[in-house]
């Protein structure tokens, strides 16, 4: 295919025009639409009288995205879910609403500054709201909590994928550091009875992932505790696991988080990350534009296995194994050295 080639041209307009079916789906979420057609199909009126939108424009909404399999209209113009419809239901904690929304907000907004933080390599997020972003979600304690459960959404599968091809039988506590809502872990002490596990986190996060741990029967085998990976990260581990926490941070960053497991660590122990792991240059690579997005929103990125290898001699550990899962996360296995 060459660049003269019609194919080639429709291919990139094809690519170019990806947000439009991106803020579609957004809007779509986020007058949850597939909530009020969750019991059957709705006129275009009715609907819109939910949702609160005018009906025409709704209509043109709906009719573009049934086109893609979220709903279906009928010959009387009512419409409900199709295939795809369920993934934006509220309701459904297996769906992608929460994500739908997290992307096409704050980090819409910030994308749309890529070509500022290509040029001075600073994340395009603080020039658009002006902090960093986690500071953002906690003083933001709406989009905050939508961050968290998306993250639930998003790495629900690569967690599925980390505990299948991961042993923890020979381990007694398990420390998830920047733990989220306790997904990761709450999955890791289901494999084994006799584990234990702490979830650290900042103080603002720790309310949902005790709702988590309590609602899975988990409260006399987990932790939990507030604090700054910056500043110290719990002793008495003989595991510490960081699930996609490092590649919201810079190289410099990222060895202090890693430099204060090290110090938390009493004789043997083994580190795991839970990381995308960049493929050789030239191919396609999901990861690449992961990375982009880690510069756009913490100025943090994703790495190669070296670049792993690197920081974790810098923060006294050595690299032991990666892991590869069912999911597009490694394990980064490490021991102190
Ligand atoms: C990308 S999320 C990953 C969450 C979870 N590990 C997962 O796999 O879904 C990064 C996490 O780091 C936490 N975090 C950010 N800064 C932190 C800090 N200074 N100390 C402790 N946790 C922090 C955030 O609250 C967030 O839950």
């Amino acid at each position: 295919m060459s660049s003269s080639d019609p194919a080639a041209t429709l291919r990139v307009v094809q690519m170019l025009t990806a947000y439009w079916r991106a803020q579609a789906i957004y809007v779509a979420a986020k007058l949850r639409v597939s909530d009020h057609l969750r019991d059957g199909p709705l006129p275009a009126d009715e609907l819109a009288l939910r949702c609160d939108s005018d009906p025409s424009t709704l209509t043109r909404l709906m009719r573009a995205l049934a086109g893609e399999g979220f709903f279906h209209e009928d010959l009387e113009g009512r419409f409900s879910l199709g295939p795809l419809g369920g993934c934006l239901d509220s309701g459904n904690p297996a769906s992608a609403y929460a994500t739908a929304i997290m992307l096409g907000e704050e980090h819409f907004a910030a994308w749309g500054q890529l070509l500022e933080s290509v040029r001075d390599g600073q994340p395009a997020f603080q020039k658009v709201y002006h902090q960093e972003v986690f500071a953002y979600y906690r003083e933001h304690t709406e989009s905050g909590d939508v961050f968290h459960r998306a993250m639930g959404e998003l790495s629900r599968s690569t967690h599925r994928a980390a505990v299948a091809a991961y042993d923890f039988a020979g381990f007694q506590h398990v420390v998830d550091v920047g733990g989220g809502r306790g997904e990761l872990l709450s999955a890791i002490l289901a494999t084994q009875e006799h584990l234990r596990g702490t979830l650290y986190e900042q103080a603002a996060v720790i309310p949902q992932a005790e709702a988590l741990f309590h609602q899975r029967g988990l409260d006399s085998r987990v932790s939990t505790v507030a604090g700054d990976f910056f500043q110290s990260v719990p002793p008495g581990g003989d595991c510490y696991v960081l699930s996609t926490v490092i590649h919201d941070w810079t190289d410099e960053d990222s060895i202090r988080i890693l430099r204060n497991v090290r110090k938390a660590v009493r004789g043997k122990a083994t580190l795991l990350l839970l990381e995308r792991v960049l493929k050789e240059p030239n191919q396609p690579d999901f990861g690449r534009f992961s990375d982009l997005n880690m510069l756009v929103m913490t100025g943090g990125r994703e790495r190669t296995q070296d670049q792993f290898a690197t920081l974790y001699q810098e923060a006294g550990f050595q690299l032991t194994r990666v892991i590869r899962t069912a999911s597009t996360s490694c394990i980064i296995e490490g021991r102190p050295r």
